[in-house]
């Protein structure tokens, strides 16, 4: 028994991640995949890894020192959970496993607490950066218990990226809670990419940019308040060209965008928690829109015209309002996602530190920017505001953006360039600001046909209008249906 880290799942991920921990100073990295062959190759191609390769399981567990830690890089799925149950056949108490996988995390729960009767811990962890960060430096987000963190805290520490100088890990909570925290990152991570593409589009259709104009745009950008990982490769894919056709690549794409799940998972535990995150959700919507061709298409030849495109005179102070427009937006849908993390820690009873975990997207993972500094810093300074969006620097961003932002929404409608993302940022951000809301007419209407009660403004108790009787108001018991 010779390695003290081990990594079940061979796929690029796996691999590069094995990768990744052999070349960390005093790591030695035992590997495993169900097929043979695979192994075979990954130690073929990387003779300086060192790794300790096993062919069956009995020999991969039985190459780890104790306690045994091995890290699962599979499908996630039923996969995870034969390879969970192999190793828990095999493993003793005081070992470790963690699943690096997208696991839902409602899945993480159950399987901790499967695991955790027999006295091994079960950890899962979320791993962001794709390939490239998964070999030179990930961002992770592992949940399990606090005891199994003290060995592999140091493991995962000497494998992620660093930023500023801080490793980009941190004990997010126990068990599901890393999971938990990888899914909201991944439909911050929608929302963000949404509302890069809505400024695409509408530097094309307003501003009457090309692609590669519109990449110097971007990567103008990401010189600002804008920088972020995601615009930076924005400019990359927006400059690529298509060697078959010389097209630019992005007309060569099928414009009907995919997902494998972990938006969809925010959005609907979003719900389930009552928080608002109708900035994400839209970004999850625009992807199934953009997926229903039978759809658009019967729209499409349906329709007698388009409206005209409200042409922008001045391109330079188009892309101008443009990127305030696609930050304030940007600042709406982190709000959200870390108000849904909020109410997730509450409602599952985990400890997690909002300005810790703004800290460990920093660096490695796909959301990675500068901008979550100012996230650290608003939370570190009062964990307990009530959104971020009062927090001074983010509440001057959007006051600054804030007349742009509104140019931008009314001129996309007009042109009929669709920009859910921007739209809906910029309602929920008029839906807090403004005095009244017309819930009150909705609570009006509730009580007219299900005398549902509303409240008063100006006293105390619950209260039903006899609206089928002489409508005078009685006082009353809140309604339960
Ligand atoms: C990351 C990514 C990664 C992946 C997701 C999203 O943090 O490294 O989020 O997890 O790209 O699977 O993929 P979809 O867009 O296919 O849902």
């Amino acid at each position: 028994a010779t390695a003290n880290i081990g990594v079940v799942g061979l796929a690029v991920m796996g691999s590069n991640l094995a990768r990744n921990l052999a070349s960390r100073e005093g790591n030695t990295v035992a590997v495993y995949n169900r097929t043979y062959a695979r192994t075979e190759e990954l130690v073929n191609a990387h003779p300086e890894a060192g790794f300790v390769a096993s062919e069956s399981i009995d020999d991969f567990v039985a190459s780890l020192a104790t306690p045994r830690t091995a890290i699962i890089m599979v499908q996630a799925g039923r996969g995870t959970d034969a390879v969970i149950d192999q190793l828990v056949e095999r493993f003793e108490p005081g070992d470790i496993i963690v699943d690096g996988g997208n696991a839902n995390f409602h899945d993480t729960i159950a399987r901790e607490k499967r695991v955790a009767e027999t006295g091994i811990h079960f950890v899962g962890a979320g791993i962001s950066g794709g390939e490239e960060g998964a070999l030179k430096g990930p961002s992770i987000m592992p949940g399990g218990s606090a005891e199994s963190y003290e060995t592999l805290g140091p493991i995962l520490a000497s494998i992620a990226a660093v930023a500023e100088g801080e490793p980009c890990v941190t004990h997010v909570g126990t068990d599901g809670a890393g999971h938990f925290v990888k899914m909201i990152h991944n439909g911050i991570e929608y929302a963000d990419m949404q509302l890069i593409a809505e400024a695409y589009d509408l530097l094309r259709t307003v501003g009457g940019l090309e692609p590669a104009a519109i990449a110097d745009v971007f990567a103008e950008w990401n010189n600002g308040y804008l920088e972020s990982y995601l615009i930076e490769i924005t400019a990359e894919v927006l400059r690529q060209v298509d060697a078959e056709t010389g097209n630019p690549f992005v007309d060569i794409v099928l414009d009907q965008a995919g997902s494998k799940g972990t938006g969809v998972w925010t959005v609907q535990n979003a719900l389930d928690l009552g928080v608002p995150v109708g900035g994400i959700a839209e970004a999850v919507f625009a992807r199934a829109v953009s997926s229903k061709p039978n759809q658009r298409a019967a729209v499409q030849a349906t329709i007698q015209s388009r409206p005209d495109v409200q042409k922008a005179s001045d391109v330079a102070a188009f892309a101008d309002d443009v990127s305030k427009a696609l930050y304030a937006s940007k600042v709406v849908a982190y709000a959200q996602g870390f108000d849904a993390i909020i109410a997730g820690a509450e409602k599952y009873g985990w400890d997690i530190h909002k300005d810790k975990i703004a800290k460990i997207w920093r660096g490695g993972c796909i959301i990675r920017a500068q901008f979550l500094n100012r996230i650290a810093d608003a939370y570190d300074e009062n964990p307990d505001i009530a959104t971020l969006l009062e927090a001074p620097y983010f509440a001057d961003a959007v006051r600054e953006g804030e007349a742009a932002w509104r140019r931008i929404v009314a001129t996309a409608a007009l042109s009929g360039v669709p920009v859910p993302g921007f739209g809906a940022a910029l309602s929920y951000y008029d839906s807090l600001a403004v005095k009244r809301l017309p819930a009150a007419l909705v609570q009006g209407q509730r009580d007219f046909f299900g005398a549902h009660t509303y409240k008063r403004v100006d006293k105390d108790g619950v209260f039903h209008t006899l609206w089928s009787g002489d409508r005078t108001e009685i006082e009353t018991e809140p309604s339960t249906h």
